[in-house]
């Protein structure tokens, strides 16, 4: 599925379509440079899954926990990666596909293909605030198409449709 969003906030509601049919076990891998918007996704999909405290970009740490409704977000940003050794510690072998939802900036640093999960790809369009995003399921099975509805009747407009 892909979907043009020409504002922060469109980017965060599209998250937020995604959060809501999130649950324990699940992994967002969000892919895309710097400044793509993949914090603003993030966040989107933290508040709908009850995260009331504000969630900054982890300068220092690689992993941030918030409590969300019922479940754990676990936010993994690992662009400051240097080691293996750091990413053993900051926790994502132990919180991917476990007792809460992870939500992971720059996954190819750590090389992680947890199932079930939803892979985010943002990228810069045309205009400055567009990006296009591109979203695929892998392992949600039933979920699928709820998730797809979901995501087409939020305010991106679609870039592409699937047949
Ligand atoms: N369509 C858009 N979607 C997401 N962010 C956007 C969009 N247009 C402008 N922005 C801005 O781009 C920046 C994205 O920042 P951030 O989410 O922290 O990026 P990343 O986490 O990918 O490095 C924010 O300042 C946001 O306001
Ligand atoms: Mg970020």
């Amino acid at each position: 599925m892909k979907f043009l969003s020409r504002s922060a906030d469109q980017t965060h509601k599209l998250g937020y379509a995604l959060g809501s049919a999130l649950k324990s076990g699940d992994s967002v891998l969000l892919y895309g440079d710097l400044g793509a918007g993949k914090s603003v996704f993030a966040r989107g999909c933290a508040k709908a899954l009850g995260v009331q405290r504000e969630m900054a970009s982890p300068t220092f740490t690689l992993m941030q926990p918030y409590e969300g409704d019922g479940l754990t977000v676990y936010h993994f940003d690992l662009y400051r990666l240097s080691d293996p050794d750091a990413l053993y510690f900051s926790g994502l072998e132990e919180h991917i596909g476990s007792d809460g939802v992870a939500l992971i900036e720059w996954p190819q640093q750590g090389e992680v293909s947890p199932e079930p999960r939803a892979e985010v790809e943002l990228r810069r369009a045309e205009d400055f605030d567009s990006r296009t995003i591109e979203i695929t399921l892998i392992g949600m099975n039933d979920r699928a198409d709820a998730i797809r509805r979901a995501l087409e009747a939020c305010a991106c407009a679609p870039a592409e449709k699937e047949p």
